[in-house]
C-alpha cells in the first residue's frame, strides 16, 4: 500500500466565484448536481452522507440516496424506526455531505428533517420493485438479528404471503425531508486556496452568501 502521506493531488478542474453564483443555494446545487451527473466518472450522484446525533450523544454518519430535491429541500427515504430514524426522532437537526470527486467538489448541507407527507411516502414505495418493497418489510433496519438466514427466510415467507397482492408501504418505513438551514459549496482549487461559499437562511427566509477560509 503507498504511505499515505504520498497521496497528493492538486485541485484545477473549477472555480466557484461571487459574480457567477445564485441568491439561491437550490439553484447552485441543481446546477452542480447536472454537472456533476453531466460529466461523467462519479458512479451515485445523488449518494450523500447523512449525519445525525445519536441518542447515545455520538454524531453517526451513514449513506443514504436522495431522491427528490427542490425549494423545500432534500428527500431521502428510510426505515423510520431505524438507529437514524430514532435519532432524527429525538433531534431533526442533521447534516448531509455529497463528495463529487469528477469536479472535485462537496457540498454540505445543515438542516432540520422532518417526516415527508404519507402520500409521499406512498408514491415513492409504489414506484419500487416489488423485492424493493418486501426488503423494506422484512428487514428490521439497524435491530441485532441471529444470522442472514433470518432475513432471507422472512423473505421467502412474505413472497408467498404476498404472492399476486399488492404490497402497501408500512408504516413504519417513509421519506424524510431535510429543510436546509445551512449550504456550503467547496470547490477544490489549487494550492489548497479552495473556494468555499456559504448560504445561510436567515429570519426574513433570504439567504446570507459568505465566502470562508479554505
Ligand atoms: C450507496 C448506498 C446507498 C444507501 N441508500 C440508503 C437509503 O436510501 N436509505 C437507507 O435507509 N439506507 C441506505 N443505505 C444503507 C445505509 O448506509 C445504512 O446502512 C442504513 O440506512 C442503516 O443505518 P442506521 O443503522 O444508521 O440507521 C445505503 C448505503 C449505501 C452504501
Amino acid at each position: 500500500m503507498k504511505d499515505l502521506g504520498d497521496y497528493r493531488k492538486s485541485y484545477d478542474k473549477s472555480e466557484l466565484l461571487e459574480n457567477n453564483i445564485p441568491e439561491d443555494p437550490i439553484n447552485l446545487f441543481h446546477k452542480w448536481f447536472h454537472e456533476t451527473e453531466n460529466f461523467g466518472g462519479v458512479d451515485e450522484v445523488n449518494a450523500m452522507t447523512l449525519a445525525t446525533i445519536g441518542l447515545d450523544g455520538f454524531p453517526k454518519s451513514r449513506v443514504v440516496l436522495l431522491k427528490k430535491f427542490n425549494e423545500e429541500g432534500f428527500i431521502f427515504y428510510t426505515n423510520y424506526n431505524s438507529e437514524k430514524g430514532k435519532a432524527i426522532a429525538n433531534n431533526p437537526n442533521v447534516c448531509v455531505s455529497f463528495f463529487w470527486t469528477n469536479l472535485e467538489r462537496q457540498v454540505i448541507i445543515k438542516g432540520i428533517a422532518e417526516k415527508t407527507l404519507e402520500t409521499i411516502s406512498d408514491n415513492y414505495f409504489d414506484s419500487r420493485p416489488d423485492g424493493s418493497k418486501l426488503g423494506a418489510i422484512v428487514s428490521p433496519q439497524s435491530e441485532v438479528i441471529p444470522n442472514r438466514e433470518y432475513l432471507e427466510t422472512n423473505l421467502k415467507l412474505l413472497e408467498q404471503e404476498y404472492s399476486g397482492k399488492e404490497i402497501k408501504r408500512p408504516k413504519h418505513w417513509g421519506g424524510f425531508l431535510v429543510k436546509p438551514v445551512e449550504v456550503e459549496f467547496w470547490q477544490g482549487r489549487p494550492n489548497r486556496l479552495h473556494d468555499r461559499i456559504r448560504y445561510q437562511l436567515e429570519d426574513n427566509f433570504l439567504w446570507k452568501i459568505e465566502r470562508i477560509s479554505s
